[in-house]
């Protein structure tokens, strides 16, 4: 489904990402984990098309998207969640949901917004208050449910766990979980491999813009004290 081979980006003359490769279809997570300022969010937001591609490939369901415009990944099937989610806090949780659903017709959008209530109860009961009065959970699950409202094939998650109370954690990866059942493929970036690694399918541990660990979700649970060392924690 979303093929990356040999990607390198980054910002302006700052090369934050080196050839990074990885493949990941539906109903799968891959999942990318590294230190500050390993280039995680260099590659989410090159896959969002937010910064620029300096080399390597990217491809949706065997068409090269690699320097497509931002809007039009979103219309192919690609929606993000961006680090530290980014809700418009002035703005309602209902009305964040409505930012998000630009593929969705005017008549679709009751439907769409009580199918991510369904998902997200609790946005439910809250979807009229402003979305800067919600708790870091709620905000990340609201993060989440706008980028469902574009419908989308691909989610690309900004760390998913980062300042959330373990669980609130534990809530967004039962609704990761959800989401990979029905046939989601995932990108998702984290700074450890401890939750990441129940979910991945593979795993590529990244530091200064470089893959430096490969393998599965087993393999890194396996494997904790190489990962760990990579990632500074020992
Ligand atoms: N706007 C920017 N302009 C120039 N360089 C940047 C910019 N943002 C990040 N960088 C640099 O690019 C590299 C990769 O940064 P990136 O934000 O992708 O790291 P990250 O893995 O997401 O880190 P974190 O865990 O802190 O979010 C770093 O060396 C960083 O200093
Ligand atoms: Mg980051």
């Amino acid at each position: 489904m979303l093929r990356v081979s040999q990607l390198s980006c980054g910002y302006g003359n700052v090369i934050a990402v080196n050839e990074l490769s990885f493949t990941v279809r539906a109903g799968e997570i891959f999942g990318l984990i590294g230190a500050n300022g390993a280039g995680k969010s260099a590659t989410i937001l090159a896959l969002a098309g937010l910064i620029d591609v300096i080399g390597g490939q990217v491809e949706l369901e065997g068409q090269d998207i690699t320097h497509l415009p931002t809007h039009q990944r979103v219309n192919a099937g690609i929606a993000l969640v961006p680090e530290g989610r980014r809700v418009f806090a002035d703005l309602s949780v209902i009305e964040n949901l409505i930012v998000g659903a630009t593929r969705m017709d005017r008549q679709c959008l009751d439907a769409g917004c009580e199918r991510v209530f369904t998902t997200f109860p609790r946005l439910a009961e809250r979807r009229n208050q402003l979305a800067g009065l919600l708790s870091g959970g709620e905000q990340q699950m609201l993060a989440i449910a706008r980028a469902l409202m574009a419908e989308p094939s691909v989610l690309l998650i900004d760390e998913l766990s980062l300042g959330l109370m373990p669980i609130v954690v534990d809530e967004c990866y039962r609704v990761l979980e959800a989401l990979r059942i029905e046939q989601l493929a995932i990108v998702l970036v984290e700074q450890s491999t401890e939750r990441i690694q129940q979910v991945a399918n593979q795993i590529s541990v990244l530091e200064t813009g470089r893959v430096v660990w490969q393998g599965t979700g087993e393999q890194a649970a396996r494997d904790s004290s190489i990962v760990e060392a990579y990632l500074g924690l020992k």
